[in-house]
């Protein structure tokens, strides 16, 4: 069922301050900053050969990565995503294992433009697991 890394997400108070060490001690090619409003999120994508790295600072009033960079005020890695064929399809597939998935448990359009679910990170070896349908 499990395809592709699409990204892993690093959280941080300034996406522009994580992008330079990527981009000056890395020498990695990053994005251009995009505020994300209705996902509470700013994004600057770090292009890797094979992934991305989406480094993520909260945006807005109530966004879902706040506590977490209260907590990290460093940063940390937030989440890991992984791509799969059909999205319905993996979440019964993984219901049935006993996974949790997080929300409503619908399908969100995510931060790509496609469809995403999160599991509970408690069923993933603590790491919070997006799927997103590729
Ligand atoms: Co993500």
């Amino acid at each position: 069922m499990i395809g592709r890394l699409n990204h892993v997400a690093i959280a941080v108070e300034s996406v522009e301050k994580a992008a330079a060490v990527y981009k000056n001690a890395l020498g990695a090619k990053i994005s251009k900053p995009e505020s994300l409003a209705e996902h509470g999120v700013k994004v600057i994508f770090v292009e890797l050969p094979n992934t991305k790295i989406e480094l993520l600072e909260p945006f807005g009033e109530n966004s879902p990565i706040a506590g977490f960079v209260a907590k990290n005020p460093a940063g940390g890695i937030h989440h890991v995503c992984y791509e799969v064929d059909d999205i319905l399809a993996a979440r019964e597939q993984l219901k049935a294992t006993g996974a949790r998935v997080l929300g409503d448990g619908e399908p969100k359009i995510g931060a790509h433009g496609k469809p995403v679910l999160f599991l509970h990170p408690k069923d993933f070896c603590g790491t919070l697991v997006e799927l997103e349908q590729a």
